[in-house]
C-alpha cells in the first residue's frame, strides 16, 4: 500500500471515530435538559457506604438491585456481613448470599404509580449515566396537577414520588425578571433611559439563560442544599459502582498487567539482542 493510500485510510478511520463519539454524546443528552456533572469515585468507600445506606432507606422498597448479591456488595464496600444484615437489610428472612431483591408487586405498582419502578442495578449505564441520576434526584418540583403532587424537570410527568423530599425539602418553579436579549445576543437596553429591558421567564425557560429554574421552599427540608447534593452524590456514586462492580477489579488488575509488561519487556529485549547477534555475525 502506498503511503498516500494509508494516509487516506487513517483519516477516514479517524473521521468515523469522531462521528461515532458525537452520536454517543448526543444521545446522552436526549431529554434536552442540561445534566449536572458528577465525577464518580468508586475507591471512596465511605461515600459508597453512605450511598448504600440512603438507597436501602429510601429506594429499595420500590427499586430492586436484583442482579447483585448482598455478599458481593458487603465485600466490595468493606462492610462486615453481620453489620450489613443488622443495619442495612430490613427483611429478617434475607440471607447475605441473596440477590438484592424486594417484594414490590409489579402489577400493583403499575396501578399505584402508573408505571412499575425499574430495577436500578444497571441503570447508571443508561441514558446520561451517573450525571443523569445526580440531576434527576435534584430536579423534582411541586406540581399540583400531578397525582402525587410532584413532577420532574428531567422526566416530565414522572410516576415516582419525590422519595428524598424530607431531606431536600420541596422545590418550586421560579419566575424571574431577566434582561431581554437584543438581536445581537447582548442584553437589551431602552435607548432613552439606558435601562435594561426585562421580561419574565419561568421554569425551563430560565435554564437556557443560565438561571436556576427551581428553588427550595424554605424550612421544608432537613438538609442544606450542599448537604443534600452530597447525599445525592453518594447515592449516584453507589449506583455507578453497582452498575459494574468489576470496575474495582479491573483497575487493580490493570496495574499488575502493566507491571508484568514492564518485566516482560526486559526479557523480550534481551532475547531480541541475542537474535540480532545471529544475523549480524
Ligand atoms: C414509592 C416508590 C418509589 C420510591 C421510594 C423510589 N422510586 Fe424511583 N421510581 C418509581 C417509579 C414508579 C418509577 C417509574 C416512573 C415512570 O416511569 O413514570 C421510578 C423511576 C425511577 C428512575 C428512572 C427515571 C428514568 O428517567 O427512567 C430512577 C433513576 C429512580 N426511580 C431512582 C430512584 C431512587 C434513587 C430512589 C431513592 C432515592 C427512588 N427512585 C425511590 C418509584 C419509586
Amino acid at each position: 500500500m502506498s503511503s498516500k493510500m494509508l494516509n487516506v485510510l487513517l483519516r477516514n478511520v479517524a473521521a468515523s471515530l469522531l462521528l461515532l463519539l458525537g452520536s454517543v454524546t448526543a444521545q446522552a443528552a436526549e431529554s434536552g435538559f442540561p445534566l449536572d456533572h458528577m465525577e464518580p469515585d468508586i475507591h471512596d468507600q465511605a461515600s459508597l457506604q453512605r450511598g448504600m445506606q440512603t438507597y436501602m432507606n429510601y429506594c429499595m422498597a420500590c427499586h430492586s438491585l436484583q442482579y447483585q448479591r448482598f455478599k458481593r456488595t458487603a465485600t466490595d464496600l468493606g462492610i462486615p456481613d453481620s453489620l450489613m444484615l443488622e443495619h442495612l437489610v430490613f427483611d429478617p428472612a434475607t440471607k447475605i448470599g441473596d440477590l438484592m431483591d424486594n417484594n414490590m408487586d409489579e402489577s400493583n405498582a403499575k396501578i399505584w404509580f402508573g408505571a412499575a419502578p425499574p430495577d436500578l442495578t444497571l441503570y447508571s449505564n443508561l441514558r446520561g449515566g451517573p450525571d443523569y441520576l445526580y440531576t434527576y434526584l435534584r430536579s423534582f418540583y411541586a406540581d399540583s396537577t400531578r397525582p402525587l403532587g410532584v413532577n420532574n424537570l428531567l422526566f416530565e410527568n414522572v410516576g415516582m414520588p419525590h422519595a428524598l423530599s424530607e431531606l431536600q425539602g420541596m422545590q418550586v418553579k421560579v419566575c424571574k425578571q431577566v434582561p431581554r436579549l437584543a438581536a445581537n445576543g447582548g442584553d437589551m437596553r431602552d435607548p432613552l433611559t439606558n435601562e435594561f429591558v426585562t421580561e419574565e421567564l419561568c421554569g425551563d425557560a430560565l435554564v437556557a439563560r443560565g438561571y436556576s429554574p427551581l428553588e427550595i421552599v424554605e424550612g421544608t427540608g432537613s438538609l442544606s442544599a450542599e448537604e443534600y447534593d452530597q447525599v445525592v452524590y453518594d447515592l449516584a456514586n453507589f449506583l455507578y459502582y453497582i452498575g459494574e462492580p468489576a470496575r474495582l477489579d479491573r483497575t487493580r488488575i490493570g496495574w499488575y498487567v502493566l507491571l508484568f509488561l514492564a518485566f516482560f519487556y526486559v526479557f523480550a529485549w534481551l532475547l531480541g539482542r541475542e537474535y540480532h547477534k545471529e544475523f549480524h555475525r
